[in-house]
C-alpha cells in the first residue's frame, strides 16, 4: 500500500497535485478540507458545527475532524492506498492517524511537503478565492489567520514526521508540471524503498 500525507500552508497545490497522483498511483484522495464544504454545502450537522470555524480560517477542532476522516477510510478499506490532503494539521491529529493506521494494519509511506513562501500563498489565495467561492480565500486577514493556524499548529508536525524519517519536501513553485514530475518521481523512489 501507498499512503501518503501531502504537507504544507493553504494554497501550496496540495489538492491540485492529489488529482495528479491519484490517477498515476490508483490512490484515493482524502481532501478533509472539500470533505466539510461538502458537509457545509449540504448543511449536515458535521457541517454546520464546522461552518463558522472554516470561515474565519481557524482548524475545527480534532475530534470532529478525526471522527470525519476514518470514516472516510473505512469507506474505502479495500483502496490499493491513500493520499491525505489537508490532514493531520495538529500533532494529535498525527498521532491518531498512525495509530489508527496501524490498527487497520495499514502504514504511513511518507509525508511530502510542498514549499512556498507566503508572499506567493497570499497571491494564489486571492486569485483562487475570485472563482473559488470560499470566503476563507476572499479576506486578507482570514489568509492570515489560516497561516497563523498553520505556523502555531500544524508546523510542529515537520519535526514529527522527521523524528519517524517519514518527512521529505519539494519546491512548491514553477509549473504545475514540473511539480508533479518531481512528485512522480520521489514517490517512485519511495515505492522502490518500501
Ligand atoms: O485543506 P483546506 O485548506 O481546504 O481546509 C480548509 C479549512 O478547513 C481550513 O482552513 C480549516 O478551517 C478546515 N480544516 C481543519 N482541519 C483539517 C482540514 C481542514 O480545520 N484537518
Ligand atoms: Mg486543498
Amino acid at each position: 500500500m501507498l499512503n501518503i500525507i501531502l504537507f504544507g500552508k493553504p494554497g501550496a497545490g496540495k489538492g491540485t497535485q492529489a488529482e495528479y497522483i491519484k490517477n498515476t498511483f490508483n490512490l484515493i484522495h482524502i481532501s478533509t478540507g472539500d470533505l466539510f464544504r461538502k458537509n457545509i454545502e449540504k448543511k449536515t450537522s458535521l457541517g454546520l458545527m464546522a461552518k463558522s470555524f472554516i470561515d474565519n480560517g481557524e482548524l475545527v477542532p480534532d475530534q470532529i475532524t478525526i471522527d470525519m476522516l476514518k470514516n472516510e477510510v473505512i469507506k474505502n478499506k479495500k483502496a490499493n492506498g491513500f493520499i491525505f490532503d489537508g490532514f493531520p494539521r495538529t500533532l494529535s491529529q498525527a498521532e491518531v492517524l498512525d495509530l489508527f493506521l496501524k490498527s487497520l494494519k495499514m502504514n504511513l509511506t511518507a509525508t511530502i511537503s510542498l514549499d512556498v513562501e507566503d508572499s506567493v500563498l497570499e497571491d494564489r489565495l486571492i486569485k483562487r478565492g475570485k472563482t473559488s467561492g470560499r470566503l476563507d480565500d476572499q479576506n486578507i486577514e482570514k489568509i492570515r489567520n489560516r497561516f497563523e493556524e498553520y505556523n502555531k499548529k500544524t508546523s510542529p508536525l515537520i519535526s514529527y514526521y522527521k523524528s519517524l524519517n517519514k518527512f521529505h519536501s519539494i519546491r512548491g513553485t514553477g509549473t504545475i508540471e514540473d511539480i508533479r514530475n518531481e512528485l512522480n518521481n520521489l514517490i517512485n523512489q519511495l515505492k522502490l524503498d518500501d
